[in-house]
This record gives C-alpha cells, sequence and structure tokens, in this order.
C-alpha cells in the first residue's frame, strides 16, 4: 500500500501540516470546554489524535520544551508532535494551561509534567526549547523576583540539564534585551539600552543574565547552545487577560468597548504571527548557528495604526461605537522596535511568510470563537 506522507509533494505537505495544525486550535470545544449556564463541560475524545508522522529511530528526537503549556510554547509542542518526535512538555502553569495542550495528553509520544523549573529536574533528552518565563508585563512585574528567579535558576537548571545530557539548548530570549533601543531597526551586535532598576527590570535583565549564563556554559562546558531574540508575537491561545496590545485591542473591540492607547500612540511595534516564529525556532535549533538570531516581522505599525486596523477588521459590517482613547504612558515603554532579520535570512533561510493582516484576521477569528463559548 503506497505511503500518504511520502507521496505528498513538499509545497502540499507544507499547506496540510499548516492546516493539520490550525484544526487544533480551531477545535475550542475541546481545547477551552463548552460553556452550559454555570458549568463547563470536557468533551470525552473518542476518536483518533491528530496524525504524526512517523520518523525512524535515527531522526526521532526526546525533546523538553519548558513553558510548553504557554502561548508560543503549546505551538511549538503542536508543531514537534506533528513532525513525529516525542515531546515532554514541562510548566508549572503560571501564565500556561492544560487547556492549551489537551489535545495531545495521553498520546504515546507525549509526556506533561507540572513543575517549576526554579528547581532541578532529572530527565533524559536530546533537545531543550527553554520558554518557561511569564513574557507580559502584567505577569512578570505581579512578582518580580520571582520573575529574576526564573529567568536566573530556571536557565541555570536547565543548561545543568543540557550539559548532563549534552542534549542542545535553545533559549527564548527577548528583543527587550535591547530595552528602549538608540539604534534602529535593532541588529543582533546592539548591546541594548536597558533601565537596570525600572520595573521591566526584572524581565530584561532576567533575560540578559539568560543569554550571558547560557554563552557561559558553552564557552566553559561546551554546552551546544541556541539563542533566539524573540520580537512581539501574537495569535491563536494568546492569554488574553495578560494587557498586551494585540489581545487588549482584540478583546476590547469583541466587546465594543474603547480601545485604550497608553501614550500617544506613536511608538512603533512590529508583530510576528506565531506559527512564523515557531518555524524559526525549529530552524535555529537544527541549524550551526550559535550566535544570537533575531526572529520577528519587520512590518512596522505605530500604536495608533494597529488600532485602527484591529477596530476596522472586528466591526466589519457592523455597527460598533467603539474608539481608539488615549491613556497615560508606561513607565519604560520602549518607543520604537524592529528587528534587523538580515542574519535569520542568510543563515536559517528563515523570515516571516504570514503577514500582520493575515494573522490578524485568523487570531480576531479565534477570539472570537472564544468568545461565543463564553456566552
Ligand atoms: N510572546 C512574545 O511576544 C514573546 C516575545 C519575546 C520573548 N518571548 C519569550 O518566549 C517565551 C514564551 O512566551 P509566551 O508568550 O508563550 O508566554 P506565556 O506566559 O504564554 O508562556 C510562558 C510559559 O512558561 C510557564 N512558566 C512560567 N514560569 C515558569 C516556571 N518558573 N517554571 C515552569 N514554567 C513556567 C508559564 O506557565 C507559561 O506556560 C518566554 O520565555 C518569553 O520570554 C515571548
Amino acid at each position: 500500500m503506497s505511503d500518504p506522507i511520502e507521496n505528498k509533494s513538499p509545497q502540499n505537505s507544507e499547506h496540510a501540516a499548516q492546516q493539520q495544525q490550525q484544526q487544533l486550535y480551531l477545535r475550542s470545544s475541546i481545547t477551552a470546554g463548552i460553556r452550559r449556564n454555570s458549568s463547563v463541560v470536557y468533551p470525552v475524545s473518542k476518536g483518533e489524535y491528530p496524525p504524526v508522522k512517523r520518523l525512524d529511530p535515527m531522526h526521532k528526537k526526546r525533546i523538553l520544551v519548558t513553558g510548553g503549556a504557554g502561548f508560543v510554547g503549546s505551538h511549538l509542542v503542536d508543531s514537534l508532535m506533528l513532525l513525529g518526535h516525542d515531546v515532554i512538555c514541562l510548566d508549572n502553569f503560571f501564565t500556561g494551561s492544560k487547556t492549551n495542550v489537551t489535545h495531545w495528553i495521553g498520546h504515546p509520544h507525549f509526556e506533561l509534567i507540572r513543575h517549576d523549573v526554579v528547581d532541578p529536574i532529572l530527565l533524559e533528552v536530546d533537545q531543550i526549547y527553554h520558554l518557561a518565563c511569564p513574557a507580559s508585563p502584567r505577569h512578570y512585574q505581579s512578582n518580580a523576583v520571582k520573575t529574576l528567579k526564573t529567568s536566573f535558576f530556571g536557565t541555570y537548571n536547565m543548561l545543568g540539564l543540557a550539559k548532563r545530557t549534552k542534549a542542545r539548548f535553545l533559549l527564548a530570549s527577548t528583543s527587550e534585551i535591547y530595552g528602549s533601543p538608540a539604534v534602529h531597526p535593532q541588529p543582533e551586535s546592539y548591546w541594548g539600552n536597558v533601565n537596570p532598576i525600572g520595573p521591566r527590570a526584572c524581565y530584561d535583565e532576567g533575560k540578559r543574565v539568560a543569554e550571558a549564563l547560557s554563552y557561559s556554559y558553552a564557552r566553559q562546558d561546551n554546552v551546544d547552545i541556541r539563542v533566539a531574540r524573540i520580537f512581539n508575537c501574537f495569535g491563536p491561545r494568546m492569554n488574553w487577560n495578560d494587557g498586551r496590545v494585540v489581545s487588549n485591542f482584540i478583546l476590547q473591540a469583541l466587546e465594543n468597548k474603547d480601545l485604550t492607547v497608553y501614550g500617544d500612540g506613536k511608538a512603533t511595534r512590529c508583530f510576528q504571527y506565531v506559527q512564523d516564529l515557531v518555524d524559526g525556532l525549529i530552524r535555529l535549533m537544527d541549524s550551526d548557528v550559535t550566535e544570537p538570531i533575531n526572529l520577528g516581522n519587520p512590518e512596522e505599525y505605530t500604536i495608533n495604526e494597529f488600532a485602527e486596523i484591529i477596530l476596522k477588521m472586528v466591526g466589519e459590517g457592523k455597527e460598533t461605537t467603539a474608539k481608539v482613547v488615549h491613556l497615560p504612558a508606561v513607565e519604560d515603554d520602549p518607543q520604537r522596535r524592529k528587528p534587523d532579520i538580515t542574519k535569520a535570512k542568510e543563515l536559517l533561510g528563515w523570515e516571516p511568510k504570514v503577514s500582520m493582516l493575515e494573522g490578524l484576521r485568523g487570531t480576531v477569528a479565534y477570539f472570537r470563537s472564544t468568545l461565543d463559548d463564553e456566552h
């Protein structure tokens, strides 16, 4: 009998994989449950798990994803599972949720561990994607000391695990290490302009020390490291009460409330779609590139433009009274951010494929369906 996987052309199989992945988060009743009055009902899955690729033992890896139940982590888990690997998702569920990975629970290739990376853990793995860390200012500032502990001890423990198991280690770093940048757009060679004592320092400096730790382990103990500097990312499964601009605006627009812009709205941001980021992370992990790599979408918008786009997209064909309103600026909020992705293009052959508008349409559809389930 012919093998359906091997018969597909690369383009067809890429498209099919994307569609398969979309189904995982669009089946919201399975992942988020069905709301019935004051109850929530989770259907018992009687069907099959999503089909995963058949890998021969030479190519199949045991992959640890810390923070795997979070927004980016859960999409990464989906991709790695569909690629046929054995995946361990480790999370303390501070900002992540089991519902993001429900569709894999019980699958023979998948394991979910509740654990805090601040404590060491013994596992046998070939690769570690280290994402565990709250990413939104609201969450990382709610316990700044814990954020610093997660950034330092969490990274220290995972690098120790990588050293013992000789696993390759990828750090999810951030564009926040550039602080309020004096160089625009930001190349990896820019050392940044971070306020070390401000309210964002727990995260920005936490990630800077996580990078320093990674390169120290690489120099001193030959740990095989990769460092991704991630710029703003959005998509389905974003935590919608985390106060970040994309989820805030979409939620406010869907509920016909005014969109709140902090400051004059002239600050710029670039937003990448989560699937592009996940592709970049996997490419970086599987490459020989040990220097830090920016992953982001250079399409630049002011916050005001962005608010107007969302208002228009959500309000399409409907009466809306919502408008953009301005509130006082937030301390240390960077004014400009734009990735220079020359290195990602040259060294990884990576660049974003999903435009901001296209990604936004999918995200609005996801939030709308989740909101419908709530009512
Ligand atoms: N989303 C973005 O725009 C963005 C931008 C730059 C960098 N990043 C980085 O990517 C990673 C993932 O971000 P995200 O947007 O998915 O955030 P998220 O908050 O949705 O996910 C973080 C996950 O880590 C878990 N976690 C937090 N502290 C932990 C701990 N001590 N032990 C174990 N698990 C812990 C959370 O429960 C959550 O599941 C983070 O490291 C973040 O710094 C994200």
